[in-house]
């Protein structure tokens, strides 16, 4: 039986490239995480199943959760998100932590789903939470954030934020439709549905959940008014929650790209609050660069204390087809800018040495395995990528010298073992690489 070379379904292998792609977008996100004193944390990938059964939702505990029996009969769940691992652990050091705690980290996650543009089996996605803290400072502080690390991509004016707030749905579904709270919870299931099902089957829906005539229009009603009409047809909490963000936002420069938008549900049971999703307005890629929301009982789940938070998760699989459509990612460099031969093997003390002072220096360097002939040697640092190629015979290295090829000019001069480092990082400087 000859093995597969493909990776399971849904999963990718990272070659060389992937790994400095993944790498370069995950260092840049970083960067502006930690200028927003957030720090690092991380956790188990097994997780009890009970962990997710509690609140992470219908659909991926039910239809993408990964989960098994360990040896000792413990029902185990790969973890499919981070929230829950995230208020687990604070909850076990609540008393310890400075408030707000602001941590993040990038998971690889599980879910068993369809693979399909944008989405995939395993993803990373990187978390961002902040607990504790007045509420609506932490929303914009969080969609601020997010803003921050699409505009170091240079992407901020191909993205639309779309904004939303659970506690305003939940007045639209109790007090102005009559709904129980029950039955709102499935209300909310279709409206997130509804553009993957279509019309017919959503209407459908609402009609077996029991909502009648006057009720499905009063809903469409909602859908149709802008912002401002809604405010002023149904105030309450949740709208008040959202003019205040929308002004948060604005003071942030962040404004233009929120968008105020109904239709976000988010899939996740936990959202209490605001909750938002970030579109790349390219049809290219049609599923959500990241999600997020406040969510006020979590971390109470693991005891009777009170702690809300809100976070988002920004996954690297629609982050990446975001950067590639607009063509928002730099050349990445070869492995090693210096290749410097072997010419017999008994010049490995030699070359070895060349190679570690420059290494020393700060460059990247290449040794060959094989000794080999100059023609060949120049070859494989070509095909390297190598800038430059050192080579040396019997003759340099009596006269204490070097030939240095810069591969990039064509060009070759003799430079003494001493100079070549200097030599090298002024040819560097003056090509502004
Ligand atoms: P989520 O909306 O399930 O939220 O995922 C957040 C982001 O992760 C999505 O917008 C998408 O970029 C990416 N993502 C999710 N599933 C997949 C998949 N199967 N393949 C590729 N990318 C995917 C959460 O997970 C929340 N726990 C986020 C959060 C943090 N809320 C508060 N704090």
């Amino acid at each position: 039986m000859t093995l597969s070379m493909q990776p399971y379904k849904g999963t990718r292998d990272f070659f060389p490239h992937d790994m400095a792609i993944q790498k370069w977008m995950f260092n840049r996100m970083r960067a502006v995480v930690e200028g927003y004193a957030y720090q690092e944390y991380d956790g188990p990938m097994l997780e009890p199943f009970e962990l997710y059964a509690a609140k992470t939702g219908e659909e991926i505990v039910n239809q993408q959760l990964y989960w098994l029996m360990d040896r000792g009969e413990r029902k185990m769940a790969i973890r499919p998100e981070m929230t829950p691992t995230l208020a687990r652990m604070v909850a076990s050091k609540s008393h310890e932590l400075p408030r707000p705690i602001r941590w993040y980290s990038f998971p690889n996650l599980w879910r068993y789903e369809r693979p399909q543009r944008g989405r995939l089996r395993e993803h990373w996605q990187l978390n961002v939470d902040v607990l504790g803290g007045d509420a609506l400072l932490a929303d914009a502080e969080v969609l601020t954030l997010a803003f921050d690390i699409i505009k170091g991509f240079g992407g901020e004016s191909h993205v639309s934020i779309r904004v939303n707030n659970r506690r305003m749905m939940d007045h639209l579904i109790t007090a102005t439709l009559g709904l129980t709270a029950e039955v709102g919870l499935k209300v909310t299931k279709a409206i997130d549905a509804r553009a993957k099902i279509g019309e017919e089957a959503y209407a459908k829906w609402l009609s077996d959940l029991g909502l009648n005539a006057e009720q499905r229009s009063r809903l469409e009603d909602f859908f149709k008014a802008s912002f401002e009409e809604t405010a002023r047809a149904m105030p309450c909490q949740g709208v008040e929650e959202l003019q205040s963000l929308f002004a948060f936002l604005k003071e942030s420069g962040v404004g233009e790209q929120v968008v105020f938008d109904p239709t976000i549900m988010r899939g996740l049971d936990y959202y209490t609050g605001t909750v938002f999703e970030m579109y790349d307005n390219s049809p290219d890629n049609r599923r959500a660069m990241f999600g997020g929301g406040r969510y006020d009982n979590l971390v109470g789940l693991f005891g009777n204390q009170k702690l809300s938070g809100v976070g988002f998760g920004m996954g690297d699989v629609s982050m990446r087809n975001f950067l590639e459509t607009h063509k928002l990612l730099p050349e990445f460099p070869p492995a090693a800018e210096i290749f410097v031969s072997l010419p017999k093997v008994e010049f490995r003390g030699q070359a070895e040495a060349v190679a570690r002072e420059l290494r020393g220096l700060g460059f990247r360097v290449m040794t060959p395995l094989t000794a080999e002939g100059f023609g060949v040697q120049l070859k494989q640092a070509v095909r390297h990528g190598s800038r430059f190629a050192i080579l040396f015979g019997e003759t340099e290295l009596a006269q204490g010298n070097l030939i240095l090829k810069d591969l990039a000019k064509n060009e070759q001069s003799i430079v003494s073992i001493g100079d070549i480092g200097k030599e090298i990082g002024v040819r560097l400087k003056g090509s502004g690489t």
